[in-house]
């Protein structure tokens, strides 16, 4: 959510912070700012409501010069998305901030300091940092023990880095649940909330943990524990490629990632399977033992991770022989909920920091749970440095703040889970080959599924001037119905829900006539004729289907009815198969729309607040 870069160097940095903003961009925001502090020590502050592009054309109508900088993209929680309300903000005209999240307490901390005579201009939250640090300052030696003294009465989720046009030397950053990772550069290092933000000017990285507070100078970086302790904070290289923020031929970074999926399901399944058996140090050291222990399963996750937890159930308990239970991490963590014995709690996370996903694993770990594994797509993250097991999936950098194939990838995780605790649980050797086999099966298969790209399009037209949608499916597919509704109202903001198909004469048939699109997933399973009963319901309402179905499930168009054939696949594959072509469904009614595809309104791509 929202994106921090700052840089303390000799050269000037305007254009690093602009760059590192514009990498960042995919997280979603509504307004950007820089400052930066010029040789006379005084602070040049520019705002704009808006895109970075109109903050860039400003600076360049406006230069400014200096080595020490802050910048900031604010996806706005307290106070209308403005240029008053975007960071950086600044008291007194020496203190400058910028924060990612929410100071909870900040209307206690704002009467206090109007009480000292501060005067707010901003509805932010944000604001009360920056005033506190300039009080603090008053009774502190150096910037760094007024930042030290102002976070300690902070409450809330931040990732904030502070300045003083006094100092050019150094800035001060501090991190206690929102992201912020330290860039080192030669004779100047850097601050960002997203490795993305720093690659054009360097390659090595640490991450900062709960509560540390740092000092960041051209030669040299200082890190501080909630205690005041100094302490490292190892420094590794980042393995991800300078380019992968390019969207390439393709018109949108949603589609780029959408036609990825068979190279990034490839690369996920790349030395995870030993001739065609899987390596169970996929998941990192002690799986084994870990699995083996295994008798329940508790899969925490948010969006789109959750539908893919929603998939994983199935494949558990019907393959593994496991129970599992599957929940939002923001409704998990708010309730006190029973822990079964022997209790693995699985979260899945695209960004791995999520603030709600991140929460669940830290009360999972107070309330009982022995162990915790991550599927997640973003090495060093939060969820990852703190589960017990990860297994990496290897889409890459996802953009689009659509998920597509951190999706995919995640169900090839997950199913790759199912093997290794199936293992444990009676798994005969031919099921688990059977699984591996068609999961190598699947970017082949992908590759057909993506060939319907141009029969999806022209469907597109039918949804132009359509509310709402439906969409149906059974047993395994439900979860994908409810990937693809969500898909369609994230970035074509049609409203869309899912239910599956059994459910509809309990409600929302009541809903279906001319005006209401209903789509349905329909591979040919064992309830495909539970399922063609559900379609007749609807035809029988004259309701208008669009129909995503193998040739073996013996559909075919006519009035109240469009087929698109998917190519026939496993059954245990299905999910994957059929999450495509609903994704390129919205994504084509989102053109038709003109959407924002890749940044749609009021998202943002890591949710980095509760
Ligand atoms: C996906 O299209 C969404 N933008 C969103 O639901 C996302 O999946 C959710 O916020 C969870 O994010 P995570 O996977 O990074 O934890
Ligand atoms: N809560 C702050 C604000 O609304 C920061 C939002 C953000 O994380 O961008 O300004």
């Amino acid at each position: 959510m929202c994106g921090i870069v700052g840089a303390v160097a000799q050269r000037d940095v305007a254009d690093i912070l602009v760059e590192g903003l514009k990498r960042l961009e995919y997280r979603g925001y509504d307004s950007a700012g820089v400052a930066v502090i010029n040789n006379n020590n005084e602070l040049l502050t520019t705002k704009r409501l808006g895109k970075v592009q109109e903050l860039a054309q400003a600076l360049e109508q406006q230069p400014v010069t200096g080595g020490t900088g802050i910048a900031h993209t604010r996806w706005a929680t307290h106070g209308v998305p403005s240029e008053v309300n975007a960071h950086p903000h600044v008291s007194n005209n020496t203190i400058a901030v910028v924060h990612n999240g929410i100071i909870e307490n900040h209307q206690t901390l704002r009467s206090q300091l109007q009480g000292l005579g501060y005067e707010f201009l901003s509805q932010t939250d944000t604001e009360v940092i920056t005033h506190l640090v300039h009080h603090e300052l008053k009774t502190s030696d150096t910037l760094l023990s007024a930042v030290q003294k102002t976070v300690k009465q902070l409450e809330g989720a931040y990732g904030t880095v502070v300045m003083d046009s006094r100092d050019q030397d150094n800035i001060i950053v501090a991190r206690s649940g929102s992201p912020l990772v330290i860039g080192y550069g030669l004779g100047e290092n850097f601050i960002a909330s997203d490795i993305m933000a720093l690659l054009p000017v360097t390659r090595k990285f640490s991450y900062l943990e709960e509560g540390d507070v740092a000092q960041i100078s051209r030669f040299k970086v200082s890190i501080f524990d909630t205690n005041g302790e100094p302490v490292e904070r190892e420094a590794k290289d980042a393995n991800v490629s300078h380019d992968s923020g390019d969207k390439g031929e393709y018109r949108h970074y949603m589609l780029k990632e959408t036609y990825e999926q068979p190279t990034a399901i490839r690369n996920s399944l790349e030395g995870r399977l030993v001739n065609g058996m899987l390596d169970i140090n996929t998941f990192g050291e002690g799986a084994d033992e870990i699995f083996k222990n295994v008798e329940h399963v508790q899969i925490i996750a948010c969006g789109t991770s959750y539908h893919s937890g929603m998939v994983a159930r199935y494949w558990l308990e019907e393959l593994a022989g496991v129970s599992c239970n599957i929940e939002i991490a923001s409704e998990f963590r708010y309730r006190k909920s029973f822990v079964p014995k022997n209790s693995l709690l699985v979260t899945i996370s695209q960004s791995g920091e999520t603030a709600d996903t991140l929460a669940a694993l830290r009360l999972a770990k107070e309330i009982g749970y022995q162990s915790s594994l991550v599927i997640c797509n973003v090495p060093g993250s939060s969820l990852v440095r703190e589960s017990d097991l990860a297994f990496m999936t290897k889409a890459g950098a996802e953009i689009g703040v659509a998920s597509t194939k951190a999706f995919t990838t995640q169900l090839v995780g997950l199913l790759m889970m199912t093997v290794a605790i199936g293992q444990h649980h009676g798994m005969s050797d031919e099921k688990q080959t059977e699984i591996t086999q068609s999961l190598m099966s699947l970017p082949a298969k992908l590759d057909e599924v993506l060939a319907l790209a141009s029969s999806i399009e022209d469907l597109a037209e039918d949804f132009a001037d359509k509310h709402h949608a439906l969409f149906l499916g059974r047993g395994d597919q439900y979860p994908i119905a409810m990937e693809g509704a969500l898909k369609l109202k994230e970035i074509s903001y049609i409203h869309a829900e899912a239910y599956a198909a059994g459910e509809l004469k309990h409600g929302p048939l009541a809903l279906i006539d001319a005006e209401m699109p209903v789509i349905v997933v329909a591979p040919k399973n064992d309830l495909i004729e539970k399922l063609k009963s559900n379609v007749e319901e609807v035809r029988a309402r004259g309701g208008l289907m669009y129909v995503f179905a193998d040739s073996d499930a013996n559909f075919a168009s006519d009035d109240t009815m469009k087929v698109i054939n998917v190519p026939v696949c496993d059954d245990i594959i299905a999910p994957i198969v059929y999450t495509l072509p609903l994704q390129l469904l919205s994504y084509y009614v989102a053109i038709i729309k003109g959407t924002d595809v890749d940044q749609p309104r009021n998202l943002a791509k890591s949710v980095t607040v509760e």
